[in-house]
Parts: structure tokens; C-alpha cells; sequence
């Protein structure tokens, strides 16, 4: 694993994407260039009265050339509540980037051609950055996307400006393209398709439904844990899952695992 840094970041901009779901863009003088593919940065909520307060998010996107981390995030608390009435220029501490990255789990060589990758809710958002490498080095991407409802398919837009092989979306009302959970036409491609490479992240439901699809039929399967994340540190074991090798924190660990270790 690289080198993590601590570093005050600042807020570039703060924005409502849908009712509960933000995106933010942190400039970061040294963490950005070294962020890989499902990390995640834990960051400061609050740095006055509870400045113990940091939380784990997945990053979304890094840009580089400008230093910026993007990500995006869910109102669940107090924190996470707190962080919408960050303006521009707003100070946090974050620490970055941490845990391993997608394809930790693959053979060094193994020849990927042809990738499904598959997003419950949020969970799509630590997908990105992998989307983005592998259409860039030339590989065939096909994505599902799935939410609620339209409102929160809020990286939809984002995903359709990569130049995938295909982009399905499902909503669970039916509100946006295919109505149900997004596993039905995950699960259906798998079939359809000779994939060499699945990964997934979201809820465990979606998880455990494409791995068990995918598992036995497409060689490297990888699932993000990130969701049960809530210290990030090893410190509140709210992150523990149970694998083959026994009882292990995702944070630790993680957050990117065989599909195949799982118990799920
Ligand atoms: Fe707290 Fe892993 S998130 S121990």
C-alpha cells in the first residue's frame, strides 16, 4: 500500500445533486495524485466541539492536474448533515488515500477485456475512477446503474460521458429505465455475456446477488464493502465481514475483496 497523507483540504464546491445525495470537491495539496480506484479518504466533519467526528467516504473522482478529490455523499447523520452547509473555502482534515483499490484481488498480467460493473445507489460512485482507467486503456465497460428512484440515479450523467459499451440503468419504482433492482439486468448480462471481470458495489443485497452470478462463471469478481464503513480506522468494528478466512474488517482489509471469500 502507498503512502496515506494527513492534510487540511479545502472546499472547492458543495453541491445538492438530489435530496439527500451531495457532491463534494475537496483541493488537496498532496493526497489527490495518489488516490487509486475504490480508496477512500477520511475526512474531518467537525473541527470544533467534536473534533473526534471524522467519517470515511468513497471518492468519486480525483482530477490530478488540479489536485481535487470529488466525492460523493449520502445524508445519513448528524455529520454528513453538517457537511451540506459547507461553503467554498471551508478547512478539513482529511487523511488519504486508505484502504486497498479495485483489481488488489487480481493476478498482476491477468487480461481483462471485457468488464461488468455494478452500482446500488451509491455504490456507484467508487466504480468510477475504475470505469474511467478501463475505458482509457482501450477495455470493453458495460455498467448498471440502479437507485430508488430517478431522483437519485445522480451519476448517471457522469458514467454516460466515459464512451462505455453500454449503460443500463434501473430504478426500484420504475421511475427511469428498467423498473426493479438493478441485479435483474446485471444478472441477465452476466448470462449473456463472457466477461473476464465483475465488480460491484452497494447495498449486500445487490453485492451478494451479483456475486452469486457471477462467481463460477467470470474469473475475477470483486465486491467494495465500503457501506458498513463507520470509523474507518479499525476502531468500531461496524465493518467486520465474515469470509473464508475468518471475521475480517473491511477497513482494514478492504475495502475491495474477492467475490469468492465472501460468506455473505
Ligand atoms: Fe470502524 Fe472498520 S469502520 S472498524
Amino acid at each position: 500500500m502507498g503512502r496515506k497523507f494527513v492534510e487540511d483540504a479545502i472546499v472547492v464546491s458543495n453541491e445538492q445533486l438530489a435530496s439527500c445525495i451531495w457532491k463534494l470537491v475537496l483541493k488537496s495539496e498532496q493526497a489527490a495524485v495518489a488516490i487509486l480506484p475504490g480508496q477512500f479518504v477520511h475526512l474531518q466533519v467537525d473541527g470544533g466541539l467534536t473534533a473526534m467526528l471524522r467519517r470515511p467516504f468513497s471518492i468519486t473522482d480525483v482530477d490530478k492536474a488540479e489536485g481535487t478529490i470529488e466525492i460523493t455523499y449520502e445524508i445519513k447523520g448528524k455529520g454528513t448533515q453538517m457537511m451540506t452547509e459547507w461553503q467554498a473555502g471551508h478547512k478539513t482534515n482529511i487523511m488519504a488515500p486508505l484502504g486497498n483499490s479495485w483489481l488488489a484481488t487480481v493476478d498482476e498480467g491477468a487480461e481483462i477485456n471485457h468488464a461488468l460493473l455494478v452500482g446500488g445507489g451509491v455504490g456507484a460512485a467508487p466504480m468510477f475512477m475504475l470505469a474511467k482507467n478501463m475505458v482509457a486503456e482501450g477495455k470493453k465497460v458495460d455498467v448498471v446503474l440502479g437507485a430508488r428512484t430517478k431522483e437519485l440515479l445522480v451519476l448517471e450523467e457522469k458514467y454516460a460521458g466515459l464512451g462505455l459499451n453500454s449503460l443500463v440503468c434501473a430504478t426500484d419504482d420504475g421511475t427511469y429505465g428498467e423498473a426493479g433492482f438493478c441485479t435483474i439486468p446485471a444478472i441477465r448480462m452476466i448470462d449473456e455475456n463472457d466477461y473476464d471481470y465483475v465488480a460491484t458495489c452497494g447495498p449486500t443485497p445487490v453485492m451478494s446477488a451479483v456475486a452469486a452470478a457471477a462467481v463460477g462463471k467470470v474469473k475475477n469478481v470483486e465486491v467494495s464493502m465500503e457501506e458498513r464503513m463507520a470509523c474507518g480506522v479499525g476502531a468500531c468494528k461496524t465493518c467486520v465481514v465474515d469470509t473464508v478466512n475468518g471475521k475480517v474488517k473491511s477497513c482494514d482489509c478492504g475495502p475491495v475483496f474477492s467475490a469468492e471469500v465472501i460468506k455473505w
